[in-house]
């Protein structure tokens, strides 16, 4: 399969912007018995429709990921820590997964990849859940607990930290596992005390890490979709988009960088709620097939934070022809380039994902630079990781 257009009709990025991919801890490490998606996947009648499983064996398989990216030529790269694997038990913590996560900082600096880890991604360890979850009174506490004893691996050379990740999907988790809400038709309102819980948890640790490792860039992912509206309505950045979202951006005020993941855009009516666009191409997961999102998105997150530099921790298209991906991510960069001439300070872009993974209760979406088999785990480089990585600074 050929890749077109090549990257001679992409833009040029300035010196020193980081090209990563990304990836994350549950949707790609496997077995992960201790945390709270575990129990619920593999409850009798769970409504998570297909397991993790294994996932991608990544707990094991790790040097070979690292190998894809840095092989490429990326220079950065993001992946998670699994806190229920830290401490499977309430104040247990196993050195054995603390080891093994210094090793893979270690091993990503040895490629000369740059490890940006991601603390939190949806997943919780379940007697975190059990005792009532982010709510509870102790969150922050238990958190700054988790995060301290990653000491030896935030030392072994990781240089960027994602506390969160999309601490705005993370409120509306529970409107969506109980079924009372489906993505494709927009994001349902955050919960009140669940975003305040998220906030205070990334302040916390952020003024710890701040404290205890001095020289780490400290920041948090949004979800950040490119909202509009719909043609006749009333502009829904008030309305719709500062309690989705804004509201979490405002809370990296002072960070060292702020985390954009966008993937669509979407469309808001006149009622507030979003409207599916008549005839649009989608992708795997159901979502608009608009490029042009991403440069929508950072245009409105400098808006909101305009003095923290943008990164991007997550872009990417589920899609089952690699000549769309290039084609969506062509047009992506584009517009992200064309958002920075006009001004909006973007620093870096992580591609979602290195690999194809698990896709929280789905197997179908394939996001990867990178095809998996699921049943040998091996893994089979599409034409765009070439592609991408020709980009990075690395492959010059
Ligand atoms: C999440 C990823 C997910 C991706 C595509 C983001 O919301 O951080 O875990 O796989 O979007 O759906």
């Amino acid at each position: 399969m050929t890749s077109e257009p090549t990257s001679e009709s992409l833009p040029s990025f300035p010196p020193g912007f980081l090209w990563g991919t990304a990836i994350g801890a549950h949707q790609s490490e496997g077995n992960n018995l201790a945390s709270d998606w575990w129990f619920a996947e593999n409850q009798p009648g769970s409504r998570v429709a297909e397991r993790s499983g294994d996932a991608i064996d990544s707990y094991h398989r790790w040097p070979e990921d690292l190998d894809l990216a840095a092989g490429a030529g990326f220079l950065d790269h993001r992946f998670g820590i699994e806190w229920s694997r830290v401490e499977p038990a309430d104040g247990r913590i196993s050195l054995a997964a603390v080891d093994h996560y210094r090793r893979v900082v270690e091993g990503a600096v040895a490629r000369g990849l740059r490890p940006m880890v991601t603390l939190h991604h949806f997943t919780v360890p379940l007697w975190f859940a059990a005792g009532g979850g982010w709510t509870r009174e102790d969150a922050v506490e238990r958190f700054l607990h988790y995060v301290d004893a990653l000491a030896p691996v935030l030392d072994a050379g990781v240089v960027r930290v994602e506390t969160i990740n999309e601490p705005n999907i993370v409120a509306v988790l529970p409107q969506l596992a109980a079924g009372q809400a489906d993505l494709a038709d927009g994001l349902p309102l955050p919960d009140e005390a669940l975003t305040r819980a998220m906030i205070r948890v990334h302040r916390a640790t952020v003024g710890r890490l701040r404290a205890r490792h001095p020289g780490l860039d400290v920041g948090w992912g949004v979800s950040v979709q490119d909202y509009q509206p719909e043609p006749g309505a009333e502009d829904v950045t008030e309305t719709y988009c500062e309690p989705r979202d804004q509201v979490f951006l405002r809370a990296a005020e002072g960070d060292d960088f702020i985390g954009v993941q966008t993937y669509t855009r979407g469309r808001i009516g006149a009622d507030g709620r979003a409207v599916r666009v008549a005839g649009a191409q989608l992708t795997q997961t159901g979502w608009e097939f608009y490029p042009a999102a991403l440069g929508g998105a950072v245009r409105r997150v400098a808006r909101v934070v305009g003095g923290v530099p943008i990164v991007v921790t997550e872009h990417g298209v589920a899609t089952a022809d690699d000549t769309e991906r290039v084609r969506y991510v062509t047009g992506a960069l584009r517009s992200l380039r064309a958002a920075m001439d006009d001004g909006v300070d973007v620093r870096g872009y992580f591609h979602w994902s290195l690999l194809d993974n698990w896709e929280w209760g789905h197997w179908g979406p394939t996001f990867g630079l990178v095809a998996v088999d699921r049943t040998t785990f091996a893994r089979t480089p599409r034409p765009s990781l070439a592609w991408l990585g020709a980009l990075a600074p690395g492959a010059r």
